[in-house]
C-alpha cells in the first residue's frame, strides 16, 4: 500500500479532543494561558495511517463494543512484525496482552520482586518507570549514564560496582532509551547480560520506542542474543507510539521462559485479565499488517525534524546543544550554557518561548539543565518551536 510522505506536514487542530498536551483546561490548570505550543508528551500530531482509521470507523459503526476475543490473527500479526522488522521469532504463547507498558512494568515489578529487593534502571529516565519500583517499595538502585562527545553511554565500571554492592533482583532496561534516545547496541546488551545472567539478575525491557529507530540504527531485542538471555527476560512491547495510538491502549508482554509466565500467569488469574479495548486490537492488527511502510515513511520524518532543528542551533549559533539521537520521538536539548539556573528553564521556555517541555529534572536522576521536546509534529510546527526558542534566548543576552 501506498502512503503520502506529505501527511506529516499537515496541521490538525486537536485543541477540542481532549487531548492530554493541547487541552486549554489543561494548559489553564498548569501555566494559565492557551497560548503554549505543547512539546511536552512523547505522542505525535500526526493522523494514524489511514487503514487504521477506515478499520477503527467500520467496527464503530456496527454500534454495540462488548467484550472482544483476542484471536489468532492479533498474536500472528504480532510474530510475523517482530519476525520480519527485528529478527526474532516469537511464538503465540510468548505473548501476553496488556493495555499499556507501564501497566505491564508495574506487573512486572510486582509479581517478580517483593517488597525491599533492588532494581536497577540507568538514569536520566522515563518517570514511570521509577516511580512503579517507589510505590511498590522496592528499592531504587540508579546507575547515571555518562555523556560523552554529545552520546550517552554507560559506565560499565560503575554498573560493576553497584551489581558488587548489592544484589540487583531486577534489571530494567528502556530501549531504545528514553529521554537520552540511544539504541542499545548488540555489545551493550550483552555487557549488560553478562552482568545480570552472572548475578541471577532478572533483566525487563520496555521496548515501546522500537520501531521509532532513526536511519542506520537499528534495535536489538535483548532476547534475540541468546537463548540464555531469551530465558533471562521480559520485553514489553506496543505499537501505539509507532503508529500514534496511545489513547487505544495496548501493549504486549514477550515472556519466552515457560516457568516467568507460569509465574506471571499464576497472579494474573488471580487478579483479572488486562484486554485491550475492541479499536486497540483491530488497530494492532490493521497496523502490523498493512502499514509498515508508513512507519518508514514515519522515521524519515521523524530524522528530518531531529535534523532541522540541529541545522537551526548551528545556523543561529544558539547557545544550546542538541544530544546525538539514535531513537524515540524525542529530542534532548542541552541547556547548561543557558544562563539562568537550571531549574528555572522550563518556566523561562514557557513564558518566553510559549513552549511546553518536559524539563530534565523529571527523569528519576541527572537530567537537570536538560530538556526535552517532542519531534513529532509538522516541520511548520518544529519551526516554529525553534524560532520561539531563538527569540526567547536573544532577548536573555
Ligand atoms: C519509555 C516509555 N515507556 C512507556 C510509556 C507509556 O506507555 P503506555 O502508555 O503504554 O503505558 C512511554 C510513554 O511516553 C514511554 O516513553
Amino acid at each position: 500500500m501506498e502512503f503520502d510522505p506529505k501527511q506529516f506536514d499537515k496541521i490538525v487542530d486537536r485543541t477540542q479532543t481532549w487531548s492530554v498536551k493541547w487541552d486549554p483546561d489543561y494548559m489553564i490548570e498548569r501555566y494559565n494561558r492557551t497560548d503554549l505550543l505543547p512539546f511536552n508528551h512523547a505522542e505525535m500530531d500526526f493522523e494514524c495511517p489511514p487503514p487504521v482509521i477506515e478499520a477503527i470507523k467500520e467496527r464503530a459503526n456496527h454500534g454495540i463494543y462488548g467484550y472482544t476475543l483476542v484471536k489468532s490473527e492479533y498474536y500472528d500479526e504480532i510474530i510475523k512484525w517482530f519476525r520480519s522488522r527485528h529478527n526474532i521469532k516469537y511464538s503465540r504463547e510468548d505473548i501476553i496482552y496488556s493495555t499499556g507498558v507501564i501497566t505491564a512494568y508495574r506487573q512486572v515489578v510486582d509479581f517478580f520482586t517483593k517488597p525491599n529487593d533492588n532494581i536497577l534502571l540507568l538514569t536520566p529516565i522515563y518517570k514511570p518507570l521509577s516511580l512503579a519500583v517507589k510505590e511498590y517499595q522496592r528499592n531504587l538502585i540508579t546507575v547515571p549514564l555518562t555523556l560523552e562527545n554529545n552520546k550517552y553511554i554507560i559506565d560499565f565500571d560503575l554498573l560493576e560496582k553497584a551489581f558488587e554492592t548489592q544484589p540487583i533482583k531486577l534489571f530494567s532496561i528502556c530501549n531504545p532509551h528514553n529521554p537520552v534516545g540511544r539504541v542499545w547496541t548488540e555489545k551493550e546488551l550483552k555487557q549488560i547480560g553478562d552482568l545480570c545472567l552472572s548475578h541471577n539478575t532478572l533483566v525487563v525491557s520496555d521496548a515501546i520506542h522500537c520501531d521509532l529507530t532513526a536511519k542506520n540504527y537499528k534495535y536489538i531485542p535483548y532476547a534475540s542474543i541468546s537463548n540464555e538471555h531469551a530465558m533471562n527476560s521480559i520485553i514489553i512491547t506496543s505499537m501505539t507510539k509507532t503508529f500514534n495510538l496511545s489513547g487505544l491502549k495496548v501493549a504486549n508482554i514477550h515472556i519466552q521462559n515457560p516457568e516467568l509466565r507460569k509465574v506471571f500467569f499464576n497472579i494474573l488469574d488471580k487478579k483479572f485479565a488486562y484486554a485491550p479495548s475492541v479499536f486497540g486490537i483491530i488497530a494492532l492488527i490493521i497496523a502490523y499488517s498493512k502499514c509498515g511502510p508508513w512507519a518508514d515513511l514515519l522515521t524519515d520524518y521523524l530524522d528530518e525534524n531531529y535534523q532541522f532543528m540541529k541545522d537551526f542551533i548551528e545556523n543561529h549559533n544558539l547557545d544550546i546543544d542538541l544530544i546525538h539521537r539514535e531513537g524515540t520521538p524525542t529530542a534532548w536539548f542541552d541547556f547548561r550554557r543557558v544562563p539562568l539556573p537550571y531549574e528555572k528553564v522550563h518556566l523561562f521556555l514557557v513564558q518566553k518561548a510559549r513552549l511546553i517541555t518536559v524539563d530534565g529534572s523529571y527523569y528519576t536522576a541527572n537530567g537537570e539543565g536538560f530538556q526535552r521536546l517532542s519531534i513529532g509534529f509538522p516541520r511548520s510546527r518544529i519551526q516554529l518551536a525553534m524560532e520561539r526558542i531563538k527569540t526567547a534566548l536573544l532577548g536573555l543576552s
